[in-house]
């Protein structure tokens, strides 16, 4: 078989068994906030010690977290495809990374990285943030705001990630709802440019019934099951 060229979308659903809360299975509540009402520029400015102690909290909660099943297949897949695979994840966690998935964009920012809003400078960041800290390129204080992309902001990578999917032959969507674009939309511009689409979830998304297949179940058992089918299909034995 050819090697297909691959594109990965994951959402929340893939870290939930490394113990990491989705958006929208406990109804989008975090510590008695929605996301939306945290996840914005207008929540920073007017009340930048919440958003600092919602995301601080995240943060903490993630450095113990360690990558699942899900995580590692798809850094086998990575390494079976090459330079023909790439990883899109919404989450702002590290553990794609901490599994070994290199060729990876976080199109919605990563909580272990901090941003200057004047300087726009990017930082690895693991402690907590507050107003006191000062950027370390432009020392400026009080404009250093977590690397996330809020509602209301564009995600990152569009241009790489608008690419990949005119010239991919497979879309996998993981452990996403579907509910928050441009993510949800990717499937159909992978299918518009030819590809064929899949869906690995717990259960069927809002647009489940527009991929081509899927297959449903926990990501740990769903996600190797499926790779290992695909690596097989590459190199027949
Ligand atoms: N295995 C596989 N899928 C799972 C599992 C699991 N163990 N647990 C939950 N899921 C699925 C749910 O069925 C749901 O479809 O993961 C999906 C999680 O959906 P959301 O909570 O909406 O998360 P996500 O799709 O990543 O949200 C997209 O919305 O709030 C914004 O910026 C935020 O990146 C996020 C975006």
């Amino acid at each position: 078989m050819k090697k297909p060229k691959v594109v990965v979308l994951t959402g929340a659903g893939i870290s939930a068994e490394s113990g990491l809360k989705t958006f929208r299975d406990n109804d989008g509540l975090w510590e008695d906030h929605r996301v939306e009402e945290v996840a914005t520029p207008e929540a920073f400015a007017q009340n930048p010690a919440l958003v600092y102690r919602f995301y601080n909290l995240r943060r903490e909660g993630l450095l113990d977290a360690a990558p699942n099943a899900a995580h590692l297949a798809l850094k086998d897949l990575e390494h079976s495809l090459g330079q023909d695979f790439l990883l899109i994840t919404q989450n702002v966690d590290n553990l794609h990374e901490k599994a070994g998935s290199r060729q990876l964009h976080h199109m919605h920012g990563e909580l272990t990285k901090a941003r200057c809003a004047r300087c726009h400078q990017i930082f690895k960041w693991l402690q907590n943030l507050d107003e006191t800290d000062r950027c370390p390129n432009c020392n400026c204080q009080a404009s250093l705001r977590p690397h996330i992309v809020w509602f209301g902001e564009m995600p990152l990578f569009m241009d790489e990630i608008y690419q990949a999917l005119s010239q991919c032959d497979l879309f996998i969507a993981i452990g996403t709802s579907g509910n928050v674009y441009p993510a949800a939309g990717f499937f159909d511009i992978a299918q518009q440019n030819g590809a064929t689409t899949v869906e690995l979830n717990l259960e069927p998304s809002l647009n489940a019934s527009a991929f081509h297949e899927g297959f449903y179940g926990p990501a740990t058992q769903v996600v190797p099951d499926y790779v290992q089918s695909l690596i097989n299909k590459l190199n027949p034995s």
